[in-house]
């Protein structure tokens, strides 16, 4: 089986099966890693592009690990140093970069849509890695793979995405994967940061994040992303945590078996206090070493070669 499409750009364009696929993959090229085995290089000969206009330290290295187990040749570009702060325009340097050939593109980019233009404008295949509020599918995927790996299902779990979802794009392909593949969603934030009609996405919303809680089986905090905002949209940081952060003690009140989540970088003490973030319900770092079985499956899907080598 493939993916329908060339790119990877959001989990709202992906069928429930193609989820279940990206997800069935890596399980095999977790299970490969786990027997110490060498994965076959089904990427060997291909290049693969990492185009990071904002920082990363979790993706941006996952995928450069993720290319590398397979075989293949992968380059970081380094847009501080490039020709763009020369005036060379954003389209250009795309063309440039893809007159060398590439395979694949994975792109994160401060606006929404740089991906899709990019992905409209080469034949290589396009990732997106984060594209200003709108998705980032690779971090919605691999936490759907932790959900499913901890839980045994996605299909009838209760879900609470806590925090800032107004510029949260994982909040977004969290909610496209989860609701597509059978959970409950719900929601909860100031009303300042959670967008009007967010309803229609399919998710139920709560001001009060322990009435959200309550009977979830996973917590998903995202990060406040001060670098997005500039409209006072929180009284102080020290309020969010108090009403809105997740601590011992609120977490008490979730299911005794509530694991919780954060995409990273986490701010300690702000959406969730360091006890959590560092104990026994904690999956962060499961998520982040799951994080490279599944851009693997994904670079396999997009570009590998003798698919029929790998069991899934
Ligand atoms: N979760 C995430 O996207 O982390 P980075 O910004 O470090 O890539």
């Amino acid at each position: 089986m493939k993916l329908k499409s060339k790119d990877l750009l959001g989990l709202e364009e992906l069928t429930s099966e193609e989820i279940s696929l990206i997800l069935a993959i890596a399980q095999s090229m977790k299970e490969i890693f786990s027997k110490k085995k060498q994965v076959p290089p089904s990427l060997k000969g291909k290049l693969i592009i990492n185009l990071f206009y904002e920082p990363s330290t979790r993706t941006r290295t996952s995928f450069e690990i993720a290319g590398k187990r397979l075989g293949a040749d992968i380059i970081n570009f380094d847009f501080s140093a490039s020709s763009m702060s020369k005036g060379e325009t954003f389209k250009d340097t795309v063309l440039n970069l893809h007159a060398m050939k590439p395979d694949i593109i994975v792109i994160r980019h401060s606006v929404s849509g740089a991906p899709q233009f990019v992905a409209n404008n080469i034949s290589a295949s396009v990732i997106n890695a984060g594209d200003g509020a709108h998705e980032h599918p690779t971090q919605a995927l691999l936490d759907l793979f932790t959900i499913k790996e901890t839980f045994g299902r996605i299909e009838r779990l209760r879900v609470a995405i806590i925090g800032d979802i107004s510029h949260s794009r994982v909040a977004r392909s969290n909610i496209w994967g989860l609701t597509k593949l059978g959970a409950l969603v719900k929601i909860a934030g100031p009303p300042t940061l959670i967008p009007a009609q967010i309803e229609k996405m399919g998710v139920e919303v709560f001001y009060d994040v322990d009435a959200a809680i309550k009977d979830v089986d996973v917590i998903i905090c995202l990060r406040i992303q001060t670098e997005r905002q500039n409209q006072n949209l929180l009284p102080s940081l020290k309020e969010y945590s108090r009403f809105f952060g997740i601590n011992q003690e609120r977490l008490g009140k979730a299911k005794p078996r509530a694991m919780v989540m954060h995409p990273g970088p986490i701010n300690r003490g702000v959406e969730i206090t360091s006890d959590v973030a560092d104990g026994k319900k904690s999956l962060t770092l499961k998520q982040v070493a799951n994080g490279l079985a599944v851009r693997m499956a994904l670079f396999y899907l997009l570009a590998g070669e003798n698919q029929k080598n790998v069991a899934y």
